[in-house]
């Protein structure tokens, strides 16, 4: 019972919106998500630079990893930051390495994480200079005669990511994690609050598709 009514509710709207017209509906999802960030209040970065000694082994200091399969976390949005920890504490996402690290966290201490964490500025150590064109123009146009919305839409033209609305930022992320997330999310084994919306997307990815994505944000600085 991990996602809310509200989330499942939504999903068919959303896909049926998608084949319509994509702008509205990241609009109105931006709207639900600023309302997660706001109840997010009560981080405290300075309670959250000292909880985050423990993970600087595998996510660096300031949440730039060193280590392909190790997510930098830097600048991502507090609330998906937050919701993601609550998701490993409770079993809603499995990983061997992190779920351990989730379990002793005190809800006020995943607050502070994700003030510190999304805090910190993400570095791009080194873009790859090879593209993938079909990559590029999933990412720009979306793909399947418009049954999948383009990513530049939520995740922003270079991957940035959006703050305010709770979209995570994915350049620096490498093809490996990134294939990985999407096909967690295409076998729904992400079951967070808001991952309905991309196992929506992903569920109509094929193979191909998933490398090529992950191959055009790579070139992302
Ligand atoms: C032993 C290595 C290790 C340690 C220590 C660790 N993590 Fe992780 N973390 C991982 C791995 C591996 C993943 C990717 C899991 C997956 O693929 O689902 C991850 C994923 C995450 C994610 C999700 C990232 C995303 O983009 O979805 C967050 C948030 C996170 N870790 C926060 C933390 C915090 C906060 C700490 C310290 C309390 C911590 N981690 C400690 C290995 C670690
Ligand atoms: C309607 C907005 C929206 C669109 C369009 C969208 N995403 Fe997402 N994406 C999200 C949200 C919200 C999440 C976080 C979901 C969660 O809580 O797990 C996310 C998460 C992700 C993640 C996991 C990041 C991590 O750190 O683990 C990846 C990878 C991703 N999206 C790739 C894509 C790709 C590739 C596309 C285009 C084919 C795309 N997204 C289109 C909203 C969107």
């Amino acid at each position: 019972m991990s996602r809310s009514g509200l989330s499942s509710s939504r999903l068919p709207v959303v896909a049926l919106l998608f084949r319509r017209a994509a702008l509205p509906i990241v609009l109105g999802l931006g709207i639900t998500l600023t309302g997660t960030a706001v109840a997010l209040a009560g981080g405290n970065v300075e309670a959250g630079l000292e909880a985050s000694k423990t993970c600087a082994a595998c996510h660096g200091a300031d949440g730039n990893s060193m280590v392909p399969t190790f997510p930098s976390i830097a600048g991502q949005p507090a609330g998906y930051i937050a919701e993601q920890l609550h998701a490993f504490r409770d079993g809603n996402r499995v990983n061997a390495l992190m779920s351990p690290q989730a379990k002793a966290l005190t809800d006020q201490q995943i607050l502070d994480l994700a003030a510190y964490f999304a805090a910190q500025k993400r570095v791009v150590k080194a873009a790859s200079t090879e593209d993938s064109i079909p990559g590029a123009h999933l990412w720009k146009f979306g793909g399947h005669s418009n049954t999948v919305a383009a990513c530049a839409a939520c995740h922003g033209p270079q991957g940035q990511g959006n703050q305010p609305a709770g979209f995570p930022a994915l350049r620096g992320l490498t093809p490996q994690y990134i294939t990985e997330s999407l096909i967690a999310y295409r076998k729904d084994e992400r079951k967070t609050e808001h991952a309905s919306i991309m196992v929506s997307i992903a569920s109509k990815l094929s193979d191909d598709d998933i490398k090529d994505v992950a191959q055009h944000i790579a070139t992302f600085r």
